[in-house]
């Protein structure tokens, strides 16, 4: 996500480049985390008559657009759901330009990322990717592990179901082992097998082009998450639409199973 590819344009070279907290927006109370589901590329290609796949380009522009602005106005963590455990039965062709994509993506903006400060992550079954992509992700995981800026999620290859039944066949296997009391698991110990570890949970769920579904993503993750379901569709995803989704999420009264919001 170099500023120079942020967009289609080439920035003066001296440009102020750190887009600020819209006005509208009470930047004490801005999500910690944002997940969000990128759905509508396909159709934002066909409305334009183009292949599907030009969507998912576009929708690297918007996923891009995204992380600039959730890291300038201060988010700690961004989780991007870009391919599920269902999305291999999608045509092939459709399937090898995504991992071509996520690959050359990957190469073209780890420069930025490191720069930037930005700890990219990716969240899934990561073993069942092609080679060349694994080795990619091995590569920007580790360079930008110890990075202070942004976390950037990026699950592929993920389905919310797999990852609970691996944390569970985990904790079962450290039990059969001998290594751990089963009256000991809770709540804490169950997330820190998820592929999620370490992070916290997402205040604020956003999900593009209508769809009012969670679709098998971060299902334990989410439980107090807000839900903001846009019609947007992914690749027309901008400032606007981000702004209105934490205007959104700043209108809620969060109260976690309680009667009244904790103090912030
Ligand atoms: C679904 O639209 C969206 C995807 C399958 C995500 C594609 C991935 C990216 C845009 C980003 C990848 C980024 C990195 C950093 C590797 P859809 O095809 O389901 O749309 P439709 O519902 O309109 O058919």
């Amino acid at each position: 996500m170099s500023r120079s590819l942020a967009t289609t344009e080439t920035p003066q070279a001296n440009s102020p480049l750190v887009q600020t907290l819209p006005a509208s927006l009470d930047p004490a109370r801005l999500p910690a985390h944002v997940a969000v589901i990128m759905d509508g590329n396909g159709r934002w290609a066909r409305q334009r008559n183009l292949p599907r796949v030009m969507g998912h380009r576009e929708g690297v522009e918007a996923l891009k657009r995204t992380l600039r602005l959730c890291s300038d106005w201060g988010i700690g963590s961004l989780t991007a759901y870009a391919f599920s455990t269902e999305n291999w039965s999608r045509p092939g062709e459709e399937v090898s330009f995504l991992m071509a994509l996520f690959e050359r993506v990957l190469a073209r903006e780890l420069e930025a990322l490191e720069r930037e400060q930005v700890r990219i992550r990716f969240l899934g079954e990561l073993q069942q990717l092609p080679d060349g992509l694994q080795q990619r992700i091995a590569d920007a995981t580790e360079r930008t592990a110890h990075n202070t800026g942004i976390h950037f999620n990026v699950c592929t290859n993920y389905g919310g179901r797999r990852e609970l039944v691996l944390a569970a066949r985990r904790l079962a296997e450290q039990v059969a082992a001998g290594q751990l009391d089963p009256a000991a698991i809770d709540e804490n110990s169950f997330a820190a097998e998820l592929h999620t570890a370490g992070e916290v949970d997402p205040d604020l769920l956003i999900r593009t082009s209508g769809e009012h579904r969670i679709s098998n993503f971060l299902l334990w993750q989410l439980a107090y998450a807000e839900l903001h379901i846009t019609d947007v569709l992914w690749p027309d995803f901008n400032e606007a639409a981000l702004t209105r989704a934490l205007l959104d999420y700043q209108s809620r009264q969060r109260r976690f199973g309680g009667v009244h919001s904790p103090t912030p």
